[in-house]
C-alpha cells in the first residue's frame, strides 16, 4: 500500500496518477471529498480529513509500505508557522503510532534552514524532526520553485499588461514543473528500498531569471514584449492581502523571496540526480492554456 498525504495536489495529484497507472495499491488523503473522488473513481482507496487530526492521519497511515508527506500551506492563517507546526507534529505522532517506517517527505530548497526561509521555515523544522526519528527510513525530496507558481501571476499580466514581483529580474536560480517531481517522487514510493535518511535537491532542467521567465511564458500567450517588473515587498503584501491572503502569509511569503534574491535557491548543487527534464519552454504551452480559460 502506497499513502499519499496531499494526493490531490499539484505533486500529489501527479505522483498518484503514476501509482495508479502503474497498477499499485494506492490510498489518497486530503480534505476535500469531491476532488478526492475523481481518484476513488480510479480505484485508489481515499481518506478524508484534516492532517492536523493525529489520530485521523494514525489511522490513514496504517498498513502502509510507504508513505509520501508533505506540509500543504493555509494561505488565510494568521500564524504560518503554527499551521505548519500542527501538521508537523502530527505527522511525526502518526508515523510513531502507525508504526510504518518509509517516508519520501516534500521539503523545498531552502529546507535546510530556518532562518529568513519564510514559508519554508516549517519544512527545515519538520525536516528536523524525521532525523530525530529511530528505525525510519526517509528520503527528504527538496524541489525548487513550481513553475507553476507563475499561474499567480495570471491576473497581473491581465489587468497590467506586465509580470511583476519581489523576485529579481536578473538573478537567475532553478524552477522546476511539478510533474518532474511527481516522477521521481513516485519512483522512490513504487521501489521503496531506500535505507537511513537522504535528501535529494531537483531542481529543473537550468536556472532562469524571472526577465527570462516572463519572456518565454510571454511569448506563449501572444505577448513576446511582456516585461517583469521588480515591485517592493510592501507593493507585494498589499497585493497579496488584497486577494486574501493574510497579512501574515504574505510577509512570510516575502521574507522568502528577498532570501532568494540573496541566492537563497542558489544553495543546492546542480549534477544529474538534481536536474530534471522539462524545461519552462515546453511548460509555457501548459501555462498559455490555464491563460487562456
Ligand atoms: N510552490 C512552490 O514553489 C514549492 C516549492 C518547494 C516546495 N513546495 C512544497 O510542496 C508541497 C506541495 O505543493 P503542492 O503545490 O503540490 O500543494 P497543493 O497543490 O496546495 O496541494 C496540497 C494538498 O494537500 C491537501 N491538504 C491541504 N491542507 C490539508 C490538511 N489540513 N489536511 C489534509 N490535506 C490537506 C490538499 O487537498 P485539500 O485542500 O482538499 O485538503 C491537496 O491535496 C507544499 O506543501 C510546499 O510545502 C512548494
Amino acid at each position: 500500500m502506497i499513502t499519499i498525504l496531499g494526493g490531490t495536489g499539484n505533486v500529489g495529484g501527479k505522483t498518484a496518477e503514476i501509482i495508479l497507472n502503474s497498477g499499485s495499491k494506492l490510498r489518497i488523503i486530503a480534505r476535500h471529498q469531491d476532488k478526492l473522488s475523481h481518484f476513488a473513481e480510479k480505484g485508489a482507496e481515499i481518506m478524508a480529513g484534516d492532517a492536523k487530526e493525529p489520530n485521523f492521519l494514525t489511522s490513514a497511515f496504517k498498513d502502509s509500505d510507504v508513505v509520501m508527506t508533505m506540509i500543504p500551506g493555509d494561505w488565510q492563517t494568521n500564524n504560518f508557522a503554527k499551521h505548519q507546526d500542527d501538521i508537523s507534529n502530527s505527522i511525526i505522532t502518526a508515523i510513531k503510532q502507525s508504526g510504518i517506517n518509509k517516508i519520501v517527505f516534500i521539503s523545498s530548497v531552502g529546507g535546510h534552514t530556518e532562518e529568513k526561509t519564510g514559508v519554508v521555515a516549517g519544512l527545515a523544522r519538520h525536516e528536523k524532526l524525521l532525523n530525530k526519528l529511530d528505525n525510519i527510513d526517509v528520503v527528504i525530496l527538496r524541489p525548487t520553485y513550481f513553475m507553476e507558481n507563475f499561474f499567480g501571476s495570471i491576473p497581473i499580466i491581465k489587468t497590467m499588461n506586465i509580470n511583476g514581483g519581489v523576485l529579481s529580474p536578473e538573478i537567475a536560480f532553478p524552477i522546476i514543473a511539478t510533474k518532474d517531481i511527481a516522477q521521481v517522487a513516485s519512483k522512490y514510493l513504487l521501489s521503496p528500498n531506500f535505507s537511513g535518511v537522504s535528501i535529494r535537491a531537483l531542481l529543473g532542467p537550468r536556472n532562469y531569471t524571472m526577465r527570462e521567465s516572463t519572456k518565454i511564458l510571454g511569448s506563449a500567450i501572444g505577448k513576446p514584449d511582456l516585461q517583469y517588473i521588480q515591485l517592493k515587498p510592501q507593493e507585494v503584501i498589499s497585493s497579496m492581502t488584497g486577494m486574501g491572503v493574510s497579512e501574515n502569509v504574505a510577509k512570510s511569503m516575502v521574507t522568502l523571496m528577498v532570501s532568494m534574491n540573496e541566492g537563497l535557491f542558489n544553495y543546492e548543487e546542480r549534477n544529474e540526480l538534481t536536474t530534471t527534464s522539462t524545461f519552462l519552454e515546453e511548460f509555457s504551452s501548459v501555462f498559455a492554456y490555464v491563460y487562456n480559460q
